[in-house]
């Protein structure tokens, strides 16, 4: 990983010497953008001079992948931070995107849901990681796994809030419930600041009339929590992760792209960010 590519965008980046903002992409249903968000979004951040740390929370390891890093280039994993008392920084990896590093994940993550049971504050294992980090980060996200489990629930009790990436299918609203209950119950037995930042529907076809009627549905239940911005179905978003590299960079004038860029407009607007 040695090119490193600029993104054109720029604003001014705020100074060292700040906690980071840690944002959390959940939703226990699988396949629904969690990882393509993460990316994206990292990438358009980082498009406006943010600093980006991106935390691969998911044994599946896709947001590693799709950021081009093969298995030998993952010696020191989220695992390791987990498990082996690691820090982030010596498992953070730079990207050949300027301002976006990477906590990688690996297949051995599935065994910390497991052996996390046997900590003693196995919740709060992440939070206290992140704590250490230097503070030369704007924005941490976290990519969480398709499950409730005790990697989704130390990524909720590390994050300042969740960001949920909901598919305009039929069954989209199916399981939110279950998402917005378990962050109820994280904030108040564990991290009573918690929030959601938003929630930003993806996949949406024009053509289909379903997605219309969801994506209406959605903003009806939960009103201005869901992003203005939509993330369409597009094919170049879906080709870039066999790239390496961020549908951004792939080809930064699809229509994915610029969804990305006005979401994390959006996401910077709510944080209070002018970008
Ligand atoms: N806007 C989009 N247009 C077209 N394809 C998309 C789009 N967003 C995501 N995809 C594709 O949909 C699939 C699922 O996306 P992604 O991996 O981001 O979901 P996920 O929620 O992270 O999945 P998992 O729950 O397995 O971690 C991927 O093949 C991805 O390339
Ligand atoms: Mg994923």
């Amino acid at each position: 990983m040695t090119d490193v590519i600029d993104l054109p965008l720029s604003t001014k980046a705020k100074g060292d010497g700040h906690r980071p903002r840690i944002i959390s992409v959940a939703n226990q249903k699988g396949g629904v953008g969690k990882t393509t968000t993460t990316i994206n979004l990292a990438t358009a951040l980082a498009a406006v001079n943010q600093r980006v740390l991106i935390v691969d929370l998911d044994p599946q390891g896709n947001a590693s992948t799709g950021l081009g890093l093969r298995p030998s280039d993952r010696q020191i994993s989220s695992y390791d931070v987990l498990i082996n008392g690691k820090t982030l920084e010596e498992a953070r990896i730079d990207t050949p995107i300027p301002r976006l590093s990477i906590v990688p994940a690996g297949m051995d993550l599935t065994g910390a849901e497991i052996e996390l049971v046997d900590f003693e504050r196995r919740e709060t294992q992440l939070k206290e990681s992140l704590a250490r980090l230097p503070h030369d980060v704007d924005y941490v996200l976290i990519d969480c796994p398709p499950s409730l489990g005790l990697l989704t629930l130390n990524a909720l009790v590390a994050s300042d809030a969740v960001l949920v990436p909901l598919q305009c299918e039929f069954f989209a609203l199916e399981g939110i419930s279950h998402l917005v209950r378990t962050i109820k119950r994280v904030k108040k037995a564990f991290n009573p600041d918690l929030e959601i930042q938003g929630i930003v529907l993806t996949m949406y076809d024009k053509r289909n009339n379903l997605s219309a009627q969801v994506a209406n549905d959605v903003r009806d239940y939960f009103g201005d929590v869901v992003y203005r911005t939509v993330i369409p179905r597009n094919v170049r978003v879906s080709e870039a992760p066999s790239h390496g590299t961020p549908v951004l960079v792939y080809d930064m004038k699809c229509p994915g792209s610029r969804a990305y860029l006005n979401l994390a407009s959006e996401v910077l607007k709510r944080e209070g960010v002018k970008a």
